[in-house]
């Protein structure tokens, strides 16, 4: 998630900047950049990689100006190079602004600002705003702001300081966090209270649609309309740790909640809803390279295997295609059969996963075209495969993947809607497709407000030695997860299985001590899992089960069930993993298990 850091007062605004940036590091980053005004001159400094270049190329500024802005930047649009990193300015780098979100209508304002003359020297849409400003600036930079954003479509939490106004310092908001701090002198604006909180802890959350103008002993707060806006100073008391995770005790927890908000930007602007499609920039492959796709190969290791899974069970189900999923670490050693008609699909949340990039590196050598499903923007397997798709579900800290995993569902829903609907789907059909994922987002926030619930089961679970997670059809593989998700943070060994596959071995584990944890969800197997669920409690099992909202006939034979809400069959992995993450993230704090950092693993494993 990129930060924004900005000041206005009466001390120099750069060192003031910089602390901020690096209280910021914590969520991700891949470049970064500030800009100062010094005795009416904007200077501008940015750098990719760490903060550490952009310090040494700070320490040439001379740091007494005392209005300025800072952003790191987690790339989305466009590489994260130094011509991309923020702040971004107009063409006499008069005015310089720093923006978090998504400008929608980037496109079409830049081809208006083209024709006024305007020339561009990023990929991203923050220039676009850059420029803008600039165009309608006459003697107001509040004003000049104000009217901008009205032509805007879109998300932003963004900083605005020019050097005609050398006190003045405008932040706005629209979807994307962003809060002003009040200092003795000074004002800040900043996207996270931990970049300014050992200055102030008064802060004013800004609402969508507010517009903050700071000078270093007033500030004022006007809507679109420029009618003023009252609002309360909050207080903010947590300490630095516990604001890096949002006020949450660990990252995985917020990254479980974040699910909602992450969901809807894996789908920002991708769903056509009349065609019943989905549209993926990244693909650049025809609809004629995309029919003449003979085969799928997804392949990918861990939390991101499993994903594959159930994306084989989407491809063959509803676009139709022979799909088959391979652990990297085995496909790098094989000699599979691939050729220029397999679409190899490599799935990693970090991009830089060793065995995932060898095995596309293999495919790719094999002829094959490759494709990336990769959260981390600019990563190795970003940059090496033939095309790809970004799951945009924003920095993953916690070593346990949660919001990837449900993103990287999602992905594969959107790749599978493009090409069933090339292929043989109805465009009714693929209608339905779109409305699911449209109400996705709503239903994952119902099922994490069970979260009390399961914590509550939780006291259970946290004594166990062992665990079994069963489930079929597009649940198999969130049995497998569930498991996953156990074992890595709480220690606890747990085993997914197809749930048929019990009576073939398992079934000999099931006594009063073996907790098992059916996910059942009202799909095309329903049925079957019932009688899976009668044979465990046959033998003294005990039994909790993810059902769909108005259950009765497993809920009458478990111990405990949570309930989620109906959807696709192809969807249901979304909603019916979240209880299982909750259950293990509680049952390893129950456990005082390291949660965020479990013992022997890295967030990215980039060694073989
Ligand atoms: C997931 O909880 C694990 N931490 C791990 O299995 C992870 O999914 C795997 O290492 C793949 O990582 P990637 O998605 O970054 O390639």
């Amino acid at each position: 998630m990129c930060g924004i850091v900005g000041v206005t007062g009466g001390r120099p605004a750069a060192p003031l900047i910089m602390e901020g940036l690096k209280r910021l590091e914590y969520r991700g980053y891949d470049s970064a950049g500030l800009a100062v005004v010094t005795d009416g001159v904007l200077d501008i400094e940015k750098a990719a990689g760490k903060l550490a270049v952009l310090e040494k190329r700070v320490a040439s500024l001379n740091g007494t100006g005392r209005v300025g802005l800072g952003h790191t930047r987690w790339a989305t649009h466009g590489a994260p190079t130094t011509e991309n990193a923020h702040p971004h300015a107009n063409a006499d780098a008069t005015l310089a602004v720093v923006h978090n979100g998504i400008i929608e209508n980037a496109t079409s304002l830049r081809e208006w600002l083209s024709e006024r003359g305007c020339e561009f020297r990023s990929e991203t849409d923050t220039e676009v705003l850059a420029h803008l400003i600039s165009e309608l600036y006459t003697d107001s930079l509040e004003e000049a702001v104000i009217a901008a954003l009205r032509r805007v479509e879109g998300t932003y939490g963004l900083g605005v300081i020019s050097s005609r106004e050398p006190e003045t310092l405008v932040a706005a908001r629209s979807g994307s966090p962003l809060m002003i701090a009040l200092g003795d002198g000074e004002h800040f604006v900043t996207s996270d209270a931990a970049a300014v909180v050992e200055h102030t802890r008064s802060v004013v959350y800004l609402d969508d649609g507010e517009v903050a103008v700071l000078t270093p002993d007033a500030y004022h707060i006007v809507d679109l309309d420029t009618t003023r806006v009252h609002k309360s100073v909050s207080v903010v008391d947590w300490d630095l740790d516990t604001i890096e995770r949002g006020g949450h005790p660990h990252f995985m927890i917020k990254e479980i909640l974040e699910q909602p908000d992450a969901i809807t930007n894996t789908m920002r602007g991708r769903l056509l809803e009349d065609e019943g499609s989905a549209r993926l920039g990244g693909i650049d492959m025809t609809d004629d390279q995309l029919l003449a796709i003979e085969r799928i190969v997804l392949t990918a290791c861990g939390t991101s295997w499993h994903a594959a899974l159930i994306g084989e069970y989407m491809l063959e189900d509803l676009a139709r295609i022979p799909t088959e999923v391979e652990y990297a670490s085995e496909f790098r050693y094989r000699t599979p059969l691939v050729d220029n008609r397999t679409l190899v699909v490599g799935i990693s949340q970090s991009g830089e996963t060793a065995d995932t990039l060898a095995a596309l590196r293999e495919a790719k050598k094999r002829g094959a075209r490759t494709l990336g499903i990769v959260n981390s923007v600019g990563s190795t397997i970003a940059r090496e495969v033939d095309s790809g798709t970004y799951i945009h579900a924003g920095p993953e800290i916690g070593v346990a993947s949660t919001k990837a995993f449900t993103c990287q569902v999602v992905s594969l829903a959107l790749l599978t809607l493009r090409l069933a609907r090339l292929r043989s789907m109805s465009v009714l059909q693929g209608r339905e497709v779109v409305l699911a994922l449209q109400r996705l987002p709503d239903q994952v926030r119902e099922v994490l407000g069970r979260a009390e619930q399961i914590e509550k089961l939780a006291e259970t679970y946290a004594l166990a030695q062992n665990a079994l997670f069963l489930g079929r059809g597009y649940n198999f593989p969130v049995a497998l997860e569930g498991a996953l998700k156990l074992k890595e943070i709480s220690y606890i060994h747990a085993e997914g299985y197809p749930a048929a596959e019990m009576k073939h071995g398992p079934i000999a584990l099931i006594d009063e001590m073996m907790p098992v944890i059916f996910v059942a969800p009202n799909d095309g197997v329903y049925q079957k899992i019932v009688s899976n669920v009668q044979e465990v409690r046959a033998r003294h099992g005990k039994v909790f089960a993810v059902v769909t909202e108005g259950d009765d006939e497993i809920t009458r034979l478990a111990d405990q069930t949570v309930e989620i809400p109906k959807t696709i069959d192809s969807l249901t992995p979304v909603l019916s993993v979240l209880p299982l993450q909750l259950l293990a993230y509680y049952v390893a704090v129950r456990r005082g298990c390291d949660v965020d950092q479990p013992r022997n693993l890295a967030k990215s494993v980039t060694v073989e």
